[in-house]
């Protein structure tokens, strides 16, 4: 059974292991070894997740089978979206699997958990970042709706990358 759990500062060396651990395998094809390693050091240091993790418009959730972190979400709200977008729209920053659990409803699960908390707070939409040469997770959120709306570059040490922003409306929660 996976157990989605919101987690705190008391979580923070998990985070980082499953953050850095998930991080090098997405990225380790394809980018120098040097900007991953410095991406790794300042990305998930001690200080950067201290702050993010005490951030109240920023949620963090573990997936979790038996007690292991199979992988986890983050979503920003208000202010601490990543790009200028509607205060009230929801931001998808992360959602990272270990690869061994890609394709078993793992991600499914953690992005229903953002879908809900998009209900909850009445978001407009849902939005995120994600790397225009990484198809699974463009496959995966056009799956859930996701379309295409804009691109930005995103640094990855010395290396500029350009990230896909795609967006999916919730207008329905706007009747409510
Ligand atoms: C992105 C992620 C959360 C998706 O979860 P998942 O369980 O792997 O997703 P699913 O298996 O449900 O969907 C992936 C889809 O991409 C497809 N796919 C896989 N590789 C592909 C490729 N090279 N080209 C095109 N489509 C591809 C799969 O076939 C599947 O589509 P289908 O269900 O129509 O067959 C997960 O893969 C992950 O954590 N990846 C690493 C971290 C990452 O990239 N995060 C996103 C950063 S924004």
């Amino acid at each position: 059974m996976i157990h989605i759990r919101q987690i705190s500062v008391h979580d923070l060396p998990a985070l980082q292991t499953i953050g850095r651990k998930t991080f090098v395998e997405t990225f380790a094809e394809g980018n120098s070894e040097e900007n991953l390693a410095r991406y790794l050091a300042e990305g998930f240091s001690h200080e950067k997740l201290t702050k993010e993790l005490a951030n109240k418009n920023s949620q963090f959730y573990f997936a979790e089978m038996d007690g292991r972190v199979l992988g986890y979400l983050k979503v920003n709200m208000g202010n601490a979206q990543s790009e200028q977008q509607d205060p009230d729209a929801l931001e998808i920053e992360r959602i990272y699997l270990l690869k061994e659990f890609h394709g078993k409803e793992v991600g499914l699960a953690l992005y229903q958990k953002a879908l809900s908390i998009a209900h909850e707070r009445k978001a407009a939409y849902i939005w995120l970042g994600v790397w225009e040469h990484n198809p699974r997770a463009i496959r995966f959120y056009e799956k859930q709706g996701f379309v295409k709306f804009d691109q930005h570059i995103f640094q990855l040490g010395d290396n500029e990358q350009t990230d896909i922003l795609m967006k999916l409306s919730l207008p329905n929660l706007l009747e409510k």
